[in-house]
C-alpha cells in the first residue's frame, strides 16, 4: 500500500507535497520521492527510508519555482526497499516521471516488448515499465501528428488499455510543466479541486488542510489537472464525464481513518479491497490457475507444520483444513510458543510454514530459527516486506494487506486466508488432487468475494450493532465451531476478549459436552458458527444441548438456513471453507461494536502490543 500525490497551483510544489505525503504516512512508508519541472529540466528526487530522509535532500536543493509535481510514499509489498526501487519512476527519455500505487501483472510482457525495441530499464519494477511504456505511445502520438493538447491523454489511453492489474497514477510530463494527469483502476484515487489549485491524491488528508471538495475516481477513469481546471475522462474512449465535487467535513484524523470512527472498523471495511489486492498478480490470465512463483522452486511439502501466534496461529488452524481436503498435505499447527521448547521432530520433505503479520514475533522467529537448524525449508507468510521473518525465510510470500494500524488484527488475518487458500490449490493441483475444474470454480467464487462482501458489509455491521446492544452485559461468552469454523470460533473469542475485556471462550463444538457445558445458563451466552455444510446438522444438535439449559444463542448462519434460536444472523453463502470470508468480518465486527458499546479503546486495547518483539 503506497501513498501518491501531485498539487498544481500558485504555491510553491514541492513543499506541499512533502506535507502531504507526511499526512499519508499512516499508509506505511520505506521510501519517498518527488517528481516536478524547474528550469525546463523534469526533476526526480527520491530516498530510501522516512520521510525525513527526502526532506533532507530536498533541502539542499532549490525547489521553490515549481508550481505542479507528483510524490509517493511506499510501503513495500514486494521487493526490497531500497532508493532504487521508489517512486518516481521516469520514461526512456526522461521526459515523464510517474508514481504509481498497485501492481501491473502483465509488467514482464510489456517490459520484453519495450526492450526488444530499444528501451533499458533502471530497476526491475512494473511501474518503470508502465513510464516507459506511456513514454512510448507519447512519441507514436508526436508522429501521427496528434494535436499537441491531446497527446499526453491519448498517450495515457493507448497505455492504459495495455496494462493489465491494479494501478492509481500520477503523472508529470516535461512538455506541460504545470499539468498532473492521473488514472485509476482498482487502488484508490481522490481529486481536490479549489479554484486556484488542484490535488490528486490516495486519500483525502493529503490535501485537507486545502480544500474539503472532493472528487472520488472511479476504476477506468483518467484525469487532467490543471491550476485552474479539472477534467474527468473516460480512459478508453477519452469521453469527457460529468462529476460534481462532494464536500467533505472530516478533521485530519478522521479523514485517516476514512471516516470511520476507529482504524479497526475502517480495516474491517478495507477486507474486500484487500482480497482483491492478495489476489492480484497471483493467478493466471484467463484466471483458472494460480501462479505462485514464489512456491515454484520449492517441491510439495510431504508434511506441512504451521507455526504461528494468536490470530495469525488461528489462520494456520483454517489452512489445515484445506490443506489436508484439496492438497492431501498432513498438516500440523502449532503454537510458536510452545513448539519453540518442545521435542519436535520434521521428517525428511517436510517444509515449514511460519506465519506473521508483523514479521517480528519473537517466538514465532525463534521457530523459524529452530527448524532451519533442523535443515527444514521455510516458508514465511508476512505482511511486512523487509520484516525478520521475511529476511530469514527460504522463501516468503507477502500477504499485501497493507499496514494494519488498529492492534487488534483483522484484515492481515482476512489477507493470510486469501493466500493459504492460493497454497492450499496450488499444491493441489500440482498433486493431480484437485481438478482444474475444482480449481477455477473456486477461483471464481475467490474473485466474487469483494464484491459480495462489499455489498454485505453495510448491513453485516448493523446487525453487529443491534446485537452488541443485547448482549454486552454478558460477563463472558462460548464461541463454539466445527470443521474450518472452529478456528473461527477461537478468532471470534479472541477478538471479544482482546478489544471488549468481556471474558470468552472458543471450543470446538462437539467438545462442548466434554466440560464447558457445566457452564451453561440463561447469562452465559454462545456465539455459535453454524454454516450450511456438512457438520450442520452437528453443530445444531449441539446448540440444541445449550438450549436444553436456557442457554442464549447467537447463531451465525446463511441465508437459507433454518434455525429457531434466540439471535440468528444471516450472511451470504460463498463455495465451501470460503465462507470464512464472510464469517470473519462477522466476528470482527461483533467484537468493534461491543468494545465501542462499551466505550473501549478499540484501536489501542491496554496491555496489548501490535508487533510482540519480547518472548
Ligand atoms: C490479535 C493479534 C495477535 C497477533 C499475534 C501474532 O488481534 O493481532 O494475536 O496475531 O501477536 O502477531 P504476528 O502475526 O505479527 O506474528
Amino acid at each position: 500500500m503506497c501513498g501518491i500525490i501531485g498539487y498544481t497551483g500558485n504555491r510553491p510544489a514541492v513543499p506541499l507535497i512533502i506535507e502531504g505525503l507526511r499526512r499519508l504516512e499512516y499508509r506505511g512508508y520505506d521510501s519517498a520521492g518527488t517528481a516536478y519541472v524547474q528550469d525546463g529540466e523534469l526533476r526526480v528526487v527520491r530516498a530510501e527510508g522516512k520521510l525525513i530522509e527526502l526532506d533532507t535532500k530536498l533541502a539542499a536543493l532549490d525547489t521553490s519555482q515549481a508550481r505542479a509535481g507528483i510524490g509517493h510514499t511506499r510501503w513495500a509489498t514486494h521487493g526490497v526497499p531500497v532508493e532504487r526501487n521508489a517512486h518516481p519512476h521516469i520514461d526512456q527519455d526522461g521526459v515523464i516521471a510517474l508514481v504509481h500505487n498497485g501492481i501491473i501483472e502483465n509488467y514482464q510482457e510489456l517490459k520484453d516488448e519495450l526492450a526488444a525495441a530499444g528501451h533499458t530499464f533502471r530497476t526491475e519494477t512494473d511501474t518503470e515499465v508502465i513510464a516507459h511504456l506511456i513514454g512510448a505511445m507519447l512519441n507514436s502520438c508526436i508522429v501521427e501528428g496528434v494535436p499537441e493538447e491531446s497527446c499526453m491523454l491519448q498517450a495515457l489511453s493507448r497505455a492504459l488499455q495495455r496494462a493489465e492489474g491494479a494501478y492509481a497514477l500520477a503523472v508529470v510530463n516535461l512538455a506541460e510543466p504545470d499539468v498532473i494527469y492521473g488514472a485509476r483502476h482498482a487502488s484508490p484515487l481522490v481529486m481536490g479541486v479549489s479554484d486556484n489549485e488542484n490535488f490528486l491524491a490516495s486519500d483525502i488528508p493529503a490535501f485537507l488542510p486545502y480544500t474539503r471538495d472532493v472528487v472520488y475516481l472511479n476504476d477506468g477513469e483518467l484525469v487532467r489537472l490543471t491550476r485552474e481546471s479539472w477534467a474527468v475522462y473516460d480512459s478508453k474512449s477519452l469521453t469527457q464525464l460529468d462529476r460534481i465535487p462532494q464536500r467533505i467535513d472530516w478533521d485530519i484524523q478522521a479523514a485517516q481513518k476514512g471516516g470511520y470512527k476507529h482504524f479497526m472498523l475502517k480495516e474491517i471495511f478495507e477486507q474486500p479491497l484487500v482480497v482483491t489486492n492478495c489476489l492480484t498478480g497471483r493467478l493466471s490470465a484467463n484466471h483458472a490457475r494460480v501462479t505462485l512463483p514464489e512456491l515454484e522452486e520449492l517441491s510439495t511439502p510431504e508434511r506441512l507444520h504451521i507455526i504461528a501466534c494468536g490470530t495469525s496461529f488461528h489462520a494456520g488452524l483454517w489452512a489445515m483444513y484445506i490443506m489436508e481436503s484439496w492438497a492431501k498435505i498432513p498438516t500440523s499447527v502449532e503454537i510458536a510458543s510452545e513448539y519453540r521448547y518442545r521435542d519436535t521432530i520434521l521428517g525428511k520433505g517436510d517444509q515449514v510454514l511460519v506465519i506473521s503479520q508483523s514479521g517480528e514475533t519473537a517466538d514465532t522467529l525463534a521457530c523459524l530459527r529452530k527448524v532451519k537448524q533442523q535443515g527444514a525449508k521455510v516458508i514465511g507468510l508476512c505482511n511486512v516486506v523487509g520484516s525478520s521473518i521475511a529476511r530469514e525465510s527460504d522463501t516468503v510470500i507477502y500477504t499485501q494487506a497493507g499496514p494494519e494500524i488498529s492492534v487488534a488484527s483483522t484484515k492481515a488475518m482476512c489477507s493470510q486466508l486469501v493466500v493459504l487458500t492460493l497454497m492450499a490449490l496450488f499444491w493441489g493441483r500440482r498433486k493431480h488432487v484437485l481438478t482444474e475444474a475444482e480449481e477455477t470454480e473456486t477461483l471464481d467464487a475467490l474473485r466474487r468475494i469483494p464484491e459480495q462482501l462489499e455489498a454485505a458489509l453495510p448491513a453485516m455491521r448493523e446487525q453487529a450493532n443491534a446485537l452488541a446492544r443485547q448482549y454486552s452485559g454478558a460477563r463472558s461468552f462460548l464461541y463454539l465451531g466445527r470443521g474450518p469454523c472452529y478456528p473461527l470460533a477461537l478468532e471470534g473469542a479472541l477478538k471479544l476478549k482482546e478489544i471488549s475485556y468481556i471474558h470468552a471462550e472458543g471450543y470446538a463444538a462437539g467438545e462442548m459436552k466434554h466440560g464447558p457445558i457445566a457452564l451453561i445458563d440463561p447469562d452465559f451466552p454462545t456465539f455459535a458458527l453454524i454454516m450450511c455444510d456438512d457438520l450442520f446438522p452437528k453443530v445444531q444438535s449441539n446448540l440444541q444441548e445449550v438450549q436444553a439449559r436456557n442457554g442464549k444463542i447467537i447463531a451465525l448462519t446463511q441465508d437459507d438456513a433454518v434455525l429457531t434460536l434466540d439471535s440468528v444472523w444471516k450472511i451470504p453463502r460463498s463455495r465451501g471453507p470460503l465462507d470464512v470470508f464472510f464469517a470473519l468480518p462477522a466476528l470482527q465486527l461483533f467484537a468493534y461494536e461491543v468494545a465501542d458499546y462499551l466505550g473501549k479503546d478499540v484501536d489501542q486495547p491496554r496491555n496489548l502490543a501490535k508487533s510482540v518483539t519480547v518472548e
